[in-house]
């Protein structure tokens, strides 16, 4: 392993091992892969991508698609790893929809997974806006020996405008998961240079494939994973693509956490 991490940072994202904390590989469960063909597929190209760990992450309690049990995803999940043999090996976890409802869902009930068993959950803001209160809540989390990561903040149209919002979350302990497809700019550039502000500004501490099919949303993490490195230098990559989600699913402490600065909209100064 150390030497994979030595090499990495020669040669980003070419062939060294990262870990995707965030996709839509188990099949027939939400609007990821249709069929176990399909995510045998999404899995291979995930392992030909460098990835040695995946976190499946259905969708829960979002109020679109069915919120299955654990029970349920798992069997898909040991499904897959009697398929795969290890490569990549498929953890269970889910993207887990805020509301206030949060700590009831993962702590009481246990209808939402944490991410590969551990302490970390991934939760996903509603697309437009950041619910009032939402502080409150997490904080709650948090109280549980819960950390929530927050899936793609830089595709929340609120955190897009007011990037000094997730500014004020991750001081609180709350930390960022940036999609891939926000780095190569899949996502139109609004969405790119709210990622930019982000990473820049040491909000980010994990980047993840969020795939959903072999389509248009893929597997893998080099692409982006080369413009980060591009941007902020081979060892924030490493530690986004590859250190950081491994801790979180070993079980331990993320080892690197950048240091978080309040992004300053950019403004243009004329002078006479
Ligand atoms: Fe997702």
């Amino acid at each position: 392993m150390l030497s994979a991490l030595v090499g990495f940072t020669n040669r980003v994202g070419a062939g060294n091992f990262m870990v995707d904390i965030h996709s839509h590989i188990l099949p027939e469960v939400d609007d990821g892969a249709r069929s176990m063909d399909e995510a045998l597929e999404m899995c291979r190209q995930s392992a030909a991508d460098g990835i040695t760990t995946i976190v499946a992450t259905p969708h829960a309690h979002d109020h679109v698609h069915e919120t299955h049990t654990p029970k349920f995803l798992q069997a898909k999940v040991d499904e897959l790893n009697a398929r795969l043999q290890g490569q990549p090996k498929v953890e269970l976890g889910c993207e887990l929809r805020f509301t206030h409802e949060v700590v009831r869902h993962i702590c009481v009930n246990h209808s939402a997974p944490t991410l590969a068993g551990g302490s970390y959950a991934l939760v996903e803001f509603p697309h437009a806006v950041v619910p009032s209160g939402s502080e409150r809540a997490l904080f709650e989390l948090m109280s549980q020996q819960i950390r929530p990561i927050i899936a793609h903040p830089e595709r929340n149209m609120m955190l897009m405008n007011q990037p000094e919002r997730f500014y004020e979350l991750v001081e609180a302990g709350v930390l960022g998961q940036a999609d891939t497809g926000s780095f190569t700019g899949q996502f139109g550039a609004k969405v790119q240079k709210a990622a930019h502000l982000m990473l820049e500004n040491g909000l980010l501490h994990f980047v993840a494939s969020d795939c959903h099919n072999t389509r248009n949303r893929l597997p893998g993490m080099s692409a982006a994973v080369a413009v980060i490195a591009e941007m902020v230098g081979a060892e924030y990559a490493e530690a986004m693509s590859t250190t950081n989600p491994q801790a979180v699913v070993s079980g331990l402490p993320i080892p690197t956490y950048p240091v978080a600065t309040l992004p300053q909209k950019r403004k243009k100064w004329l002078f006479f």
